[in-house]
């Protein structure tokens, strides 16, 4: 593989020794200690070239089983499948559904074979995140800058066509085992991607109120948020837009928040801090099988239209305890007129310098007590609920004791 990334690179910048070792090094991407990333990242920000991503291209999900996985977004979730790749299209390995929302785009792939790559992870984390995609303007540019960060490219950029249609696509490894590809495409596409073929479905009018990603939320293990930041922040050029230390009466955390630099891509990370009783992080590592994300979060044009509609269709949200509304109005300073409403519902509400925003949370959505979704809707708040924490986590615990889970 390192040979191969070897020739991908010297056929973007030509030959180049200083480029060849960076690709070796990069192989052995570690952790670093927090004294050393001030440093680093105080001397990256005089001097780096990061990958500039634009926006979130497609979240693929290695999942069991990709048609069913499908028949849930789209009957449950209110998506609409429109590309399908598989043995029909001439795939061999593999089965990937493509589901789309407004500007929502979600690939669905299982494996054909045992113990593909596919199988392993599914068979290590569930159901579960492996790729988060971007959208970039120069392919070529793109990966020699993540070259140049230490990322570790694993797949050289290769032409796909289909008709008429062009993109060119690159991966590299993300930390861990997530990975990023990178899409640059021709401005007029008409599929998915080569090897995909349209799914013809009725255009219905959307009724979930979905209208984008908002963000996605990665669970680390403890000690790791720092490499984690500096991973983005060299890659990505990701800064750090607030950070939080949570503590209940049970359990602790700390995270922070990470934006590109237009602010459409928007990662929380979040470790397990001490505490008397084992975190939801930490739950979420146990039965994940180490890191990876834990929620995503779908922003809604109307959030009590989505919550309405995912429940009428059988998804289960957090119940938020009546203490939480007793206190609303106090916290906010003044009243809100919707207030039963959001109770009935569960959602949260908070504000920040510019506005308010609310969100409400599903109970996981697969048999393992990791993987989740958010709904949220912005009324000028850019930030995450942190007035909403305490709450959210205390209403997550009370899960938690239900499976016995929450223990010293
Ligand atoms: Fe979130």
């Amino acid at each position: 593989m390192v040979k191969a990334m070897k020739k991908t690179a010297k056929s973007i910048l030509g030959h180049n020794e200083i480029l060849e070792e960076k690709i070796l090094e990069s192989n052995n991407f570690s952790p670093m200690k927090n004294s050393q990333l001030a440093v680093e990242l105080k001397y990256e920000a005089d001097h780096h070239h990061y990958i500039d991503v634009q926006e979130i291209e497609y979240i693929e999900f290695y999942v069991g089983n990709a048609y069913q996985a499908m028949n849930f977004f789209v009957n449950v979730l209110g998506f609409k499948a429109v590309a399908y790749a598989g043995l029909e299209t001439g795939v061999k390995d593999r089965v990937s559904y493509v589901i789309e929302c407004e500007g929502v785009r979600l690939i669905l792939t299982s494996s054909l074979i045992y113990d593909s790559p596919i199988s392993e992870h599914v068979k290590r984390h569930g159901d579960s995140i492996i790729d988060i995609a971007f959208i970039v303007d120069n392919i070529n540019n793109s990966l020699t800058k993540a070259v140049q960060s230490q990322a570790r490219p694993i797949q050289e950029p290769t032409v796909l066509c289909y008709g008429q249609d062009q993109a060119i696509k690159a991966t590299i490894a993300g930390y861990g085992h997530l990975v990023h590809s990178l899409v640059q495409r021709h401005p007029s596409k008409k599929t998915f991607l080569p090897n995909y073929q349209p799914i013809q479905c009725p255009v219905l009018p959307s009724q979930n109120h979905i209208v984008a990603i908002d963000h996605l939320a990665f669970c680390v293990e403890q000690g790791n948020l720092e490499s984690w930041n500096y991973f983005y922040h060299q890659v990505f050029g990701f800064h750090e837009s607030h950070q939080e230390a949570i503590a209940t009466q049970y359990s602790a955390m700390n995270s922070k928040v990470l934006r590109n630099d237009n602010g459409k891509i928007k990662f929380t990370i979040t470790e397990p801090a001490a505490g008397n009783c084992q975190s939801q992080i930490t739950e979420f590592l146990t039965f994940n099988y180490g890191y990876g994300v834990q929620h995503l979060a779908f922003l809604s044009n109307n959030i009590c239209q989505t919550v309405r509609f995912l429940c009428s269709n059988g998804i289960e949200f957090l119940q938020i305890p009546a203490t939480y509304y007793n206190q609303l109005e106090k916290r906010l300073g003044h009243a809100i007129p919707e207030i039963k409403t959001f109770q009935e519902l569960n959602i949260l509400v908070d504000k920040d310098q510019t506005g308010y925003l609310m969100q409400a949370f599903t109970k996981p959505i697969q048999s393992r007590p990791t993987f989740f979704l958010e709904i949220i809707e912005r009324k000028g708040a850019e930030g995450f609920g942190s007035g909403n924490i305490k709450a959210l986590f205390e209403a997550v615990e009370s899960e938690q004791r239900r499976r016995g889970n929450l223990k010293t």
